[in-house]
């Protein structure tokens, strides 16, 4: 008996290699509701164009009813010789209810019929992962608000650099997280074009009306040109595209909450539920979440370069070749959403040790530049004033003290300017309220930056 949709063309059955070799069955199956759901779409709209009788499309839908009751019990069985999820769903269809499911296919392709059903998959993957995204700038917000006047030393090359509010670091992470939502809601406006109707390559004889079928399915529009609307994968790109960029700013995060986390500078604690313990070593707490977190980003950025090279050497219109988007697609959206979904809830379990990062802030003369602008307020041009702290610093720096530690008199002793109200701009609390302007890290601000998001992030 043969298995195989278009057998007949063929004199001996393909080797067990190569089913296995060109079926996705394996993996496209969690396509089917919405295979199913196109499927439904393209039927309703061939029978109101009048290609289907309404006794067809009865038992097309009494027939789909039955397949996604038996997908939803587990009991549908998927065979590797029906090769994908489509010709596996057409099959069952077909011994449920005869000849109105071989109908089915009229006017369509696997061809529209895959590029239909990813798009509608992805639509729901990009709306869930919006929804996580406006959920962990909440959660991020929501510790920014706590802690908008928990100061912690702000580094540029890792060195100290001035002083920050923790709230304020925590919530440029907030806005890498609200482009990365732009550019997912960007992309979704792509995605959401109706390839349907292109059939193989060239469209159908049939009557369609492929607007019709935009509309039931949800779609903003039909794709304009039947051979783009097979073939391009570029919408699968951009969505790999932004999801490596929404790893790669978790994998920073990550970066930082390790770092944080070591004990050597002991900023904050994560709750144990997202840490395991050492096999060997009793004593250990390790941050696996971040750190696994930071290693998958690498999957991530890796499907992108995988999509990006499949594409480019395809001619018009659908290769097989495209087959191959689907894992690393799948494998970016299960990434991306695992991963939100885990730092959402961690975030909002992080012990932050404020005396621990005021400590380090008042190491390093993070107050350096505050002495500098002092000596600009005082008419001393800039470039005078860097150099006049830098002496500064550098006798500091062989006595062992900070600047503060040094008395006003000693202090003038580098400027004739310096007054006696110079300690005022030394402090860290000082140094990070005259920082009021917008964007700035005074406590002020990051007061209305993390009202503004929890605003925004609402209901999140
Ligand atoms: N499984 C195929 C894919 O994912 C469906 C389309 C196959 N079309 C074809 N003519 N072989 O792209």
């Amino acid at each position: 008996k043969k298995a195989q949709a278009w057998s007949a063309r063929f004199s001996e059955p393909v080797s067990d290699l190569v089913k296995r070799y060109t079926a996705s069955v394996d993996f496209d199956k969690r396509l089917a509701r919405f295979d199913i759901e196109g499927s439904l779409a393209h039927a309703e709209m061939l029978q109101s164009v009048g290609v289907l009788s309404a006794d067809d499309l009865a038992a097309i839908r009494d027939g789909m009813q039955t397949i996604l009751a038996e997908i939803d019990a587990g009991s549908f069985e998927w065979l590797l010789d029906l090769e994908d999820v489509h010709l596996n769903i057409e099959k069952r269809l077909v011994e449920l209810v005869g000849d109105a499911g071989k109908r089915l296919h009229t006017g369509r392709s696997r061809n529209d019929q895959v590029a239909t059903d990813v798009r509608l998959w992805l639509r729901a993957e990009i709306d869930i992962i919006l929804g996580l995204l406006r959920e962990l700038r909440h959660a991020l917000a929501t510790l920014a608000k706590t802690h908008a006047t928990t100061i912690m030393p702000g580094f540029t090359h890792l060195q100290v650099a001035q002083p920050v509010t923790f709230g304020h670091h925590l919530l440029a992470y907030a806005e890498m997280f609200a482009r990365d939502a732009e550019r997912l809601a960007d992309c979704r406006r792509r995605v959401n074009r109706l390839p349907l109707g292109a059939a193989a390559l060239a469209g159908t004889s049939f009557p369609i009306d492929r607007e019709r079928v935009a509309r039931t399915l949800g779609f903003d529009g039909v794709a304009q040109n039947s051979l783009d609307a097979v073939s391009d994968r570029d919408f699968a790109i951009e969505f790999c595209a932004a999801g490596a960029l929404v790893m790669v700013h978790v994998s920073r995060l990550s970066e930082e909450l390790v770092l944080w986390m070591s004990p050597r500078v002991g900023f904050i604690d994560l709750a144990d539920r997202f840490c395991t313990g050492s096999s060997i070593m009793p004593q250990k707490k390790n941050p696996d979440v971040p750190e696994l977190a930071r290693g998958k980003t690498g999957r991530v950025n890796g499907h992108l370069m995988a999509l990006l090279t499949l594409m480019k050497g395809q001619p018009l219109a659908y290769n097989k070749d495209n087959q191959e988007d689907k894992e690393g697609l799948f494998d970016t959206a299960d990434t991306v959403r695992d991963t939100l979904r885990i730092f959402a809830d961690m975030v909002g379990g992080i012990h932050v040790k404020a005396e621990a990062m005021r400590e380090a802030a008042l190491q390093g003369f993070a107050t350096a530049t505050d002495l500098a602008d002092y000596l600009v307020k005082k008419g001393v041009p800039f470039r005078d004033a860097h150099e006049v702290v830098a002496h500064a610093v550098r006798e500091c720096v062989e006595r062992g003290c900070d600047l503060a530690d040094l008395t006003a008199e000693e202090l003038r002793g580098f400027h004739a300017q310096i007054g006696d109200d110079v300690h005022s701009v030394l402090t860290l609390e000082g140094s990070v309220a005259a920082r009021a302007h917008v964007g700035g890290t005074a406590p002020a601000r990051v007061r209305e930056q993390a009202e503004r998001v929890l605003a925004e992030t609402a209901g999140a």
